[in-house]
């Protein structure tokens, strides 16, 4: 409905419009919500993704590790009232922080890094650039530093005055998640299976706790058994630095064979039974549609590198904040304005 308005509007102001945007329309395979454009801060903060990209460069040379870290912080912040930064807010008063969430607590980082950028933009351009945009760059400089695909980032965004605590526990897959749940809750954020697997290659970078997949190796069915789709050679390793109690901190490769770099080895890794999540393994194994796609991307790293780059723009698109909603935080952990 939103949508068919806007062809109308569009179709007394420029044909080009009126194209891009009816196509969206028909096809349903939107890559933009009108209302966010890539220009949005041509004018008004014309630096802004240069400067977020050198904070992110150096950020990753000083820790590799944090470009994953800062690529994850989008898609945690999109599926909760979506990309409105709302996982960025801190604890204080009433606010109930999404830092303490099941999948944030003790595993989400690089809050640190979205400060000094936010920082740096409100000296070039004070009240201007979104922490939730910033997030949405970010994500795109980190893919592509680590060796991923590049896109154009939608921008508009703007963010909550409210963090959903709630929400985060609910609407955030967990690493044991059945394969039904998965796809329910992408589902639910209007990302379909395509996404799914395409989304998850991003844990081609980055690492999981002991922690999160400790069940796998010891107590998978709850009768002290390996799961059956891990390969054997794998969990001995694992079970070396995880054991079955204590060192839940220890940190392991998502993708064991190039774990800094962003390529299809995850895809491969699913193939033959060395996919470090639950949730990881599971696209190979429950469904056959998603395990045609685990091979697609496997044998074509283009292909999984084309439909990454759609998926995150689709992913950024999630309920944003636009027009006089929310607000422009000029620090990313707290609301501008707090009522007493
Ligand atoms: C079914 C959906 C997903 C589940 C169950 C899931 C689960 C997890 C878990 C358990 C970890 C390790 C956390 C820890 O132990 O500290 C992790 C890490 C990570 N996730 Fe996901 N994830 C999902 C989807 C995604 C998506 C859609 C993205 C990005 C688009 C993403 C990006 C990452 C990255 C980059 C890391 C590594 C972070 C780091 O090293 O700090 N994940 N994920
Ligand atoms: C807007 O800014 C971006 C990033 O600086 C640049 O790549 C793009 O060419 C600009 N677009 C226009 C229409 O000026
Ligand atoms: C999945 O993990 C969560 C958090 O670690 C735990 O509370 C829950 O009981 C687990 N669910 C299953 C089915 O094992
Ligand atoms: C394995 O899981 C079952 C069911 O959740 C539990 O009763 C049992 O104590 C667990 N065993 C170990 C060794 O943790």
């Amino acid at each position: 409905m939103a949508k068919s308005i806007m062809c109308i509007v569009l179709t007394e102001i420029s044909l080009v419009a009126l194209f891009h945007i009816c196509i969206c329309y028909q096809t349903n395979e939107c890559t933009s919500t009108p209302s966010l454009s890539p220009q949005f801060y041509n004018s008004s903060c014309p630096k802004a993704q240069t400067i977020v990209q050198s904070f992110v460069a150096k950020a990753y040379s000083n820790d590799p590790r944090m470009a994953a870290s800062l690529l994850r912080l989008h898609f945690h912040d999109c599926f909760v009232n979506g990309c409105e930064a709302s996982l960025l807010l801190d604890n204080s008063g009433t606010m109930e922080s999404e830092k303490r969430s099941v999948s944030n607590q003790d595993s989400a980082r690089g809050f640190e890094v979205i400060d000094d950028i936010k920082s740096a933009l409100e000296n070039e351009c004070p009240q201007t650039v979104s922490c939730a945009d910033i997030l949405a760059i970010v994500a795109r400089d980190t893919t592509v530093i680590t060796g991923g695909p590049s896109w154009e980032v939608y921008l508009g965004r703007r963010d909550a005055r409210e963090a959903n605590l709630k929400g985060s526990n609910d609407n955030i897959p967990l690493s044991n998640s059945t394969f039904e749940s998965i796809v329910t809750m992408f589902n639910v954020q209007g990302l379909d299976l395509t996404d799914v697997v395409a989304l998850l290659g991003s844990h081609t970078i980055g690492n999981s706790r002991c922690k999160s997949f400790r069940q796998r190796l010891y107590n998978q069915s709850g009768n002290s058994d390996l799961d059956q789709t891990l390969n054997q050679n794998y969990a001995s390793m694992l079970q070396q630095g995880c054991p079955i109690s204590g060192d839940d901190q220890n940190l392991f490769a998502l993708d064991y064979v190039t774990p800094t770099k962003f390529d299809n080895y995850y895809f491969k890794n699913l193939m033959t039974f060395k996919g470090l999540l639950s949730s990881d393994e599971v696209l190979f194994t429950k469904s056959r549609v998603s395990m045609q796609l685990v091979k697609l991307y496997a044998e074509n790293e283009e292909a999984f590198f084309e439909q990454f780059a759609k998926s995150m723009v689709k992913m950024g698109n999630i309920s944003p904040l636009t027009g006089t909603n929310g607000e422009i935080r000029r620090i990313c952990r707290r609301v501008n304005h707090v009522d007493v």
